[in-house]
């Protein structure tokens, strides 16, 4: 009844932005996303027998409060639900982990919802099944539905009202594309004013152009698969750059207005314009906060770096296209082989 497991992060390269259903974190089209090791969060779950206290809860050190706490307790209490009175699981014990700063902007919720859906289904007892686990993860946070597989993995929008085709699904291994970088520029820290929960809901109910932003999107998942099967840099960099545009224009157009960009960011996309102009493949994307992630090749990633240092970045993290999602441990089991 006890399990770890670790899961990446990912970057959009065609954004979700906007849900059909709240409460089962559905999405009006689909996303596609490259996973970003070798950064992790790594979750030990562990549910005691018959225990009715409640759940402890432990990230970074620190014990959770507030709505991070309930949307755990949320998702723990599901698997219970899943794994039947039979299985009698009680209050459980997390503890969470990531090897990179939450404030990094890049969504440490999509790592952690990953490795905690991964740990909670195993603990309980649960095969590996990466459909299942995706699902279970999306409930905690849509973008974690593409953390489960790794490389390059399409969130299918799906049409059930009940959510259950709506899951992440691999399209190629990180091993199809080695030599791609996702360089993230840290040009701030601070806590972002509007989370991406508030955003997109406020996108969705105010924003006269969220029914283009949604067509087109679904649109750029079909066209950007095309290019990533054939590892065109170019044109993968072209579609992300104009996607995340449409995002922001898109949130730009909220009551009251979305602005995720700071001039920081701002500086760092006119340099890649630049850099491009003096032969250097660098294209960016840009989640819903301040730091780019700028998409280069394994050759033009150093000068890639320095430009993003050159235009107000203090720090660059440096990611290549990752794994799966692992179970890394869990007493009483042979990974993967029979208990
Ligand atoms: O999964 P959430 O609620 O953290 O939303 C993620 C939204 C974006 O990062 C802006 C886009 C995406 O597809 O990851």
């Amino acid at each position: 009844m006890k399990a770890t497991a670790t899961a990446h992060p990912n970057i959009a390269l065609v954004k979700y932005w906007g849900k059909r259903n709240e409460k089962l974190i559905l999405p009006h089209q689909s996303s596609l996303s490259v996973t970003l090791g070798p950064l992790q969060v790594t979750t030990t779950v562990e549910f005691t027998k018959l225990t009715t206290g409640p759940d402890v809860i432990e990230i970074n050190g620190k014990s959770a409060e507030g709505t991070e706490r309930t949307r755990v307790v949320e998702l723990l209490s599901l698997v219970r639900k899943q794994a039947g009175a039979k299985a009698k699981l009680g209050g459980a014990i997390m503890i969470s982990r990531g090897d990179f700063p939450a404030s990094a902007g890049l969504a440490s919720s999509a790592a952690a919802f990953a490795a905690l859906a991964v740990a909670a289904r195993a603990a309980a007892g649960f095969e590996r099944d990466p459909r299942a686990e995706s699902i279970l993860a999306r409930r905690g946070s849509g973008s974690a539905s593409r953390s489960i597989e790794g490389g390059f993995v399409r969130w299918n929008r799906g049409k059930r009202a009940d959510g259950n085709d709506s899951f992440g699904e691999q399209l190629f291994e990180a091993e199809h594309w080695p030599e791609l970088r996702m360089l993230v520029g840290m040009v701030s820290r601070e806590e972002k004013e509007v989370k991406s929960r508030d955003g997109m809901r406020s996108t969705v109910e105010t924003s006269p152009y969220y029914p283009a932003w949604a067509k087109d999107a679904e649109r750029e998942v079909k066209e950007i698969v095309k290019f990533i099967k054939r590892r065109d840099l170019q044109a993968v960099g072209e579609i992300a750059e104009r996607n995340a545009w449409r995002m922001h224009a898109t949130a730009l157009a909220a009551n009251p207005p979305l602005c995720y960009l700071k001039p920081a960011t701002l500086a760092v996309i006119e340099a890649c314009r630049y850099a491009r102009q003096q032969g250097i493949g660098v294209w960016f994307t840009l989640d819903a906060g301040p730091n780019p992630v700028l998409l280069t090749s394994r050759a033009d990633e150093h000068k890639v770096a320095e430009l993003i240092r050159s235009h107000g970045a203090d720090d660059v993290v440096h990611c290549v296209p990752g794994g799966d999602a692992r179970v890394l441990s869990q007493p009483g089991k042979r990974i993967g082989g029979r208990a």
